[in-house]
């Protein structure tokens, strides 16, 4: 079989890259390891920049998320048991972000390549790629037990962070980078009305805590917790007790509780990888980095990354090479860029096991600064709502 672009993962970010270049009439595969059914079982963020609604309308799949979707014109900070406004709108210029489940968002895609009839293999297994680095590349794969061969153009590892497109790079011709943190989140879904409006993120000396949600009547709460915890530790009880602990007396009484739709426990990780080109093999998405949640940048680096690599292969056979030679240098400067701030939000409103007490006032400090400084709050808001596109 012989496809322009082989695509490897039905994440966020395969699916929408998918979507871009059979807009533009470019014949793409999706090769998928495991079922639809699980890949929208995953329970995850939900918070997209402006830049990354607007590359979903792009692509033609944005009609229910916006029927859907909550714009937020504003997040809270709560510390020392006192709630601060960002006010994003206010301090951007005009600007927002939309709370639409990641779930959802990948339901939309998968409807929208179903209704084109355009391909993906599920359960494609023993995937492995080949020949990126001359003219010729080739993916394998085994479904219901036959092996398959694609000849193709160019590659997209768009296979997440445990995906064979990043481990079939020569060691020698990337470099990692890595910050694991000493705790992780504990996140509980439940049909139960938002404790408030706008997304709380919560400072406490018991550790961190964030009250969002999926629409109206769902919410997704998350408590920092130590990495030796295991879910089972934590009952539906365990869990809005000290909930409620780290929140303040206004949300305390607010909070609609209810029995766990799901419960789950994730490490927080920075890392990148650079670059995210090797000859006719891309990585985007969390092939290529992984930040902590706390700036829920995830999802809308893979929306960003594949923004540049869709627009970089459609002026490709349009006749230039120039936007797949940059890439990679295009995708990671705005990556670092996200990197930094997630780094910088985790820093700033967890508690460190081992934080020493200079370190600690310094930090309050800059809290401090950013809560009650117009520049500061600004920094913050600019970057929650998503940097603008460097062309
Ligand atoms: N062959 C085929 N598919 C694979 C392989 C493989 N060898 N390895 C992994 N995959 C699939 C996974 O099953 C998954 O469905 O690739 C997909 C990668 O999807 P994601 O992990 O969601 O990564 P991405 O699309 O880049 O989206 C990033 O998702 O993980 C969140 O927080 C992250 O919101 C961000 C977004
Ligand atoms: C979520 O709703 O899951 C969510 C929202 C904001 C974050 C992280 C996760 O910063």
């Amino acid at each position: 079989m012989k496809v322009q672009v082989a695509i490897i993962g039905a994440g966020p970010s395969g699916l929408i890259l998918g979507q871009l270049l059979a807009k533009a009439g470019i014949d793409a595969i999706i090769l998928e390891a495991h079922t639809g059914e699980y890949v929208l079982g995953r329970i995850r963020a939900g918070v997209l920049e402006q830049v990354c609604v607007d590359l979903l309308d792009e692509a033609g799949v944005g009609a229910r998320m916006h029927a859907q979707g909550l714009p937020h014109h504003g997040i809270e900070l709560l510390v020392e048991g006192k709630r601060h406004r960002i006010d994003l709108h206010g301090l951007t210029g005009g600007k927002q972000v939309m709370v639409y489940g990641q779930t959802e968002l990948t339901r939309d895609l998968m409807d929208a390549r179903k209704a084109a009839g355009l391909t993906t293999v599920y359960e494609a297994k023993e995937v492995a790629i080949s020949g990126f680095d001359g003219d010729h590349p080739t993916v394998s794969y085994v479904k219901d037990g036959i092996r398959h061969d694609i000849h193709c153009d160019f590659i997209a590892g768009c296979d997440g962070f445990h995906g064979v497109c990043r481990a079939s790079v020569p060691k020698d011709s990337i470099r990692l980078f890595e910050r694991i943190y000493p705790f992780g989140w504990l996140g509980l879904l439940s049909d139960t009305p938002p404790v408030c409006d706008e997304l709380i993120y919560a400072k406490h000396p018991r550790g961190f805590a964030l009250c969002s949600m999926r629409s109206r009547t769902r919410s997704r709460y998350y408590l920092q917790v130590p990495l030796s915890d295991k879910v089972d530790d934590w009952s539906d009880q365990r869990f809005w007790d000290e909930l409620r602990l780290r929140l303040d007396a206004e949300a305390r009484q607010s909070l609609v509780t209810g029995p766990a739709l799901e419960k789950s426990i994730a490490p927080l990780r920075s890392f990148v990888a650079e670059p995210m080109r090797f000859g006719r093999l891309f990585l985007a998405g969390d092939a290529a980095h992984i930040v902590p949640p706390t700036g829920a940048k995830g999802l809308n680096l893979a929306a960003s990354d594949v923004r540049f690599l869709g627009h970089a292969l459609i002026e490709y056979y349009g006749g230039s090479s120039h936007g797949i030679d940059r890439y990679s240098e295009r995708a990671l400067r705005r990556v670092w860029k996200a990197e930094r701030f997630s780094w910088w939000m985790t820093n700033l409103l967890h508690v460190f096991p081992d934080t020493l007490p200079f370190e600690q006032r310094a930090l309050e400090a800059e809290l401090d600064y950013v809560l009650h400084s117009h520049a500061g709050r600004t920094t913050l808001a600019e970057n929650y709502v998503g940097l603008p596109f460097e062309e």
